[in-house]
């Protein structure tokens, strides 16, 4: 399984900040946006990402990143001419996909939750046994925001619908799509909604309509954002803040993952740590290396 995140977009919710910075490198809390989900794919233990980025903000990613591997990893960038929606990051990433499944990634959420990644886990095993898709479902209380998935007393899926006027359910559909190697097929086949983006969600409707889309619900247990808007984005800052401080570990922190998966050795972490020893990241960085 190959990832794609999605790190493009205008970020319009977050005007004025993101009128000259593209939101993917605002902190939350201690470190940049983009963090949160590039951890999730290397916790699942997935070496190989792609970035789907602007093209203006190409050059900032890539000095972000560079190419992986000074965190044991394979890191792509594509351009995305304009924010055309979700559904064309599939069809730009055709190639570095190839014949793979996909975990595919909003570039702007951010999970946090007891066993969240054996649920990731999970979904992958499916998507690798069985094919088809595999997402996520998490009760909101402002439906109209999110692509909102409806269910019969049974509990199967029955709808999907992107921003309903008239929400089917409280139940969105979170960030983080596991999918098999049709969903770039699927994507190029997906007509322009009315908002004229090539939604993630009409992808969705696709496999729910081939009886092929799994919807797992996230419980109680489980903290998600969406963090694309001034309240969303600063409640998370606060949430990551409040769970740092109180356990002493860090969320997102890719060079402890990658440190942790073996991916380098202590001398490589130490080299990432240094230039941050100003700072609590980099001593909590220095004092992992220690033990
Ligand atoms: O956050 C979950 C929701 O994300 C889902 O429930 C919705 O079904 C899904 O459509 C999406 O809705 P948003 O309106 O929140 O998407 P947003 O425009 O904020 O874009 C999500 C991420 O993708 C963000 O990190 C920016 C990036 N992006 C967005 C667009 C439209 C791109 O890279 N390219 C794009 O063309």
């Amino acid at each position: 399984m190959k990832a794609v995140i999605l790190a493009g977009g205008n970020g319009t919710r977050l005007y004025p900040v993101t009128m000259t910075l593209n939101k993917h490198f605002l902190p939350v809390y201690n470190k940049p946006m983009i963090y949160y989900p590039l951890s999730l794919v290397m916790l699942l233990g997935i070496k190989d990402v792609l970035f789907i980025v602007n093209p203006g903000d190409l050059e900032n990613f890539r000095s972000l990143f560079k190419d992986g591997s000074h965190l044991g990893m394979n890191i792509h960038y594509r351009t995305q001419e304009k924010p055309n929606g979700l559904a064309e990051g599939l069809i730009l990433a055709e190639d570095f996909i190839g014949n793979d499944n996909i975990l595919y990634l909003l570039g702007d959420n951010i999970f946090f939750g007891n066993d969240l990644i054996g649920l990731m886990e999970n979904a992958k095993a499916e998507i690798e046994m069985n094919g088809g898709s595999y997402v996520f479902g998490y009760y909101v209380k402002d439906p109209h925001r999110f692509g909102i998935v409806e269910f019969d007393e049974e509990g199967n899926v029955i709808s999907i619908e992107e921003k309903p006027k008239k929400p089917k359910s409280h139940y969105a559909v979170v960030g983080m799509y596991f999918y098999d190697n049709k969903a770039v097929e699927i994507a190029k086949s997906v007509k322009p909604s009315k908002r004229g983006e090539l939604e993630i969600t009409s992808v969705n409707e696709e496999y729910l309509k081939r009886g092929e889309l799994k919807v797992k619900l996230l419980g109680r247990g489980f903290a998600w954002f969406d963090a694309g808007t001034h309240d969303s984005f600063l409640e998370a800052g606060e949430f990551v803040s409040t769970i740092e401080n109180k356990t002493g570990l860090m969320i997102g922190c890719i060079e402890e993952i990658a440190y942790n998966n073996g991916w380098i050795d202590k001398d490589q972490l130490v080299k990432l740590a240094k230039p941050l020893k100003k700072t609590d990241y980099g001593k909590y960085l220095l004092e992992l290396a220690k033990s």
